[in-house]
């Protein structure tokens, strides 16, 4: 953990609220002038810091930033997910940096965050608008011992997170559509683009790339889906805080990977039935040229789609746009 990260895991962590220069000095090992350098630092960068000769530092409030040092300390140890964090100004596409770093050799599990992305892309070749401290546009380098197949799994795990981090920091209760639409009043409000390299039976590495709009105005939507998207202010009426649910969403992935990883996909699955608003649903499936209707049935094993088609055969289906029919 960088200073930075330390000394503002002990100002959330303090008792009551407040940590002494001569504590934080012990703690982390530096001078009490090192510390208040540090402390300089982050007021400028718009951390409220109260600093008093008799209770010490006590945090006061955070910026609306995503700090790799701040999501560092708000989201403690995990197993794989964010134990290397990067966040970037502007990007392209969050998953372009990762498929560089990914080339460098770097371990899986780092999550690179941009404030804004100037080419970010959604899926079957969409744009997806992604403006600046508005969102949380990431993406996260995966190295799963999976096969190609087997790779709906990561697509279920990131829709459970996404629910799970939704409902934990604004109440709200999303609600799934297949495969991975995050959908709240029936609108969507995030999306999931998974980018695989695999061998013939041998996944190399996954790119799960997440965007969630968090604090979009609705003139902030390009006209094309202003009626279908929707952002998590617009529904709960209150500006969130876009760290801390990145950090709660970081922790729900982690939680997630590591329930693949130990056989606990099954209860994944059931996890995201329940939460899913297209199945026992009347669906059409484009994939391409092709159109398939049908009732959406169930999850298999591997988090495919079950569809009962219209002239009852069952298909598994692993990727497409899904349309429901009223
Ligand atoms: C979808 O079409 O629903 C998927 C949208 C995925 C958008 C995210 S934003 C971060 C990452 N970088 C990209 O260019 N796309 C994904």
């Amino acid at each position: 953990m960088t200073t930075d990260s330390q000394i503002l895991t002990a100002l959330r962590q303090a008792d009551d609220g407040s940590v002494s220069g001569a504590d934080l000095s012990q703690r982390l090992g530096i001078s009490r002038a090192a510390i208040w350098a540090r402390i300089d630092e982050l007021r400028s960068l718009g951390y409220e810091i109260e600093a008093s000769p008799h209770r010490g530092y006590r945090l006061l409030d955070s910026p609306d930033l995503l700090h790799a040092d701040d999501l560092l300390a708000r989201l403690g140890k995990t197993r794989v997910i964010g134990r290397d964090i990067r966040v970037f100004e502007e990007t392209t596409s969050t998953n372009d940096v990762i498929d560089k770093l990914a080339r460098d050799g770097v371990k899986e599990g780092v999550v690179v965050f941009a404030e804004s992305q100037t080419k970010g892309r959604g899926r079957l070749g969409r744009r997806w608008i992604s403006p600046a401290r508005r969102g949380l546009w990431f993406s996260v380098l995966l190295r799963p011992a999976l096969r190609p197949q087997e790779v709906t799994q990561l697509i279920v795990a990131a829709a459970t997170a996404l629910v799970r981090a939704i409902h934990l920091q604004t109440g709200l209760k999303p609600k799934i559509k297949w495969p991975n639409d995050i959908l709240i009043h029936g609108k969507k409000a995030a999306g999931v683009l998974t980018e695989l390299s695999a061998e013939l039976d041998q996944v190399k590495q996954v790119i799960l790339g997440i965007g969630l709009d968090v604090n979009l105005t609705a003139s902030e939507f390009p006209p094309e889906v202003r009626k279908t998207a929707t952002s998590l202010s617009l529904e709960t009426g209150k500006k969130i805080s876009r760290a801390a649910l990145a950090a709660a969403l970081l922790h729900e992935l982690d939680a997630d990977y590591t329930r693949i990883a130990t056989g606990g996909f099954a209860a994944l699955a059931d996890e995201w039935e329940c939460n899913c608003s297209t199945l026992g649903s009347e669906v059409i499936i484009g994939q391409g040229d092709r159109q398939m209707r049908g009732r959406a049935e169930s999850l298999d094993d591997d988090g495919a789609l079950l569809l009962r088609t219209e002239h009852g055969r069952l298909e598994r289906i692993i990727g497409g746009d899904v349309t429901l029919v009223k």
